[in-house]
């Protein structure tokens, strides 16, 4: 079956790097929307161009579903995707349920892009799980720009968290939810400033369920190269450097999956 995978840039391939290990396969489509990266520091109205746009050209692929793999794109455009496609589109949902339901007694700090925080999505997501007094919500968009350059583990990465994350009495907290597929890259440094009983949980392992949920699919044993097309807006890559800089994106993620 032939899957597409989309995100403003490079976070995607979190969650397609987790869709590879369990669907080894299938085919897989990865649409980077280089030319318009980042997208959480744009409006929503661009936003939803841009994914108009990137829709237009998976659908022409006549893929058989689409992985939002971008909580931005998610919150300002899933719904209107849904309502002109005929296909499975699986968005990405930051895992607050599952911080809330494994850890019930302490706070959830959401960390996002500027949009996924004020955007609609998330409040009515808050709403629904009754936690407007055990959630935080936190732009991160520095992160999104290191991780683009390939800027993992710097002191730049670790004075900017260190920053951000100052102002948290984290007894308070038992979580922090990655609610941006770019963020996974920087689960060590994370770790490293984290108190040990503050988890890093991702919503990766639950988009891929889902996607297996609409697709009828069934977990694979990993005993085939699994076959991946890289598209950069729409550009397919093949140059040798490009390809080995999403390698190293690939193995930076390999690198931080048992993470938590
Ligand atoms: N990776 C995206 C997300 O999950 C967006 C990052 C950006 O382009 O600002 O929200």
């Amino acid at each position: 079956m032939k899957l597409a995978f989309f995100d403003s840039g490079i976070g995607g391939l979190s969650v397609l790097h987790h869709a590879l290990k369990i669907l080894p396969r299938e085919e897989f489509i990865f649409f980077a929307d280089e030319d318009n990266v980042p997208y959480g520091t744009k409006t929503p109205a661009q936003v939803l161009s841009f994914v108009d746009e990137a829709f237009e050209f998976l659908a022409a692929q006549k893929v058989s579903a689409i992985v939002v793999a971008c909580n931005t794109a998610t919150s300002v455009a899933v719904r209107k995707m849904r309502t002109k496609y005929p296909l499975p589109i699986i968005g990405m949902e930051p895992a607050l349920k599952l911080a809330l339901d494994t850890f019930p007694a302490r706070k959830v700090l959401v960390t996002a892009t500027a949009i996924t925080i004020n955007g609609e999505k998330i409040r009515r997501l808050i709403k629904r799980l009754h936690a407007e007094n055990f959630s935080e919500l936190k732009a991160l968009p520095g992160l999104v720009t290191f991780a683009e350059r390939q800027e993992f583990a710097s002191p730049a990465v670790e004075e900017y968290l260190r920053g951000q994350l100052a102002p948290y009495d984290w007894e308070k907290f038992s979580s922090l939810v990655l609610g941006c597929t770019h963020f996974n890259y920087f689960k060590d440094t994370l770790r490293k400033i984290l108190p040990p009983h503050v988890r890093i949980l991702d919503g990766n392992a639950g988009t891929v369920n889902e996607l297996i949920r609409r697709t009828n699919l069934t977990p694979q044993p990993a005993d085939v190269r699994p076959s991946v097309k890289f598209f950069y807006s729409a550009r397919l890559v093949t140059d040798a450097a490009e390809l080995a800089r999403l390698g190293k994106f690939l193995a930076r993620l390999d690198e931080m999956e048992d993470i938590t």
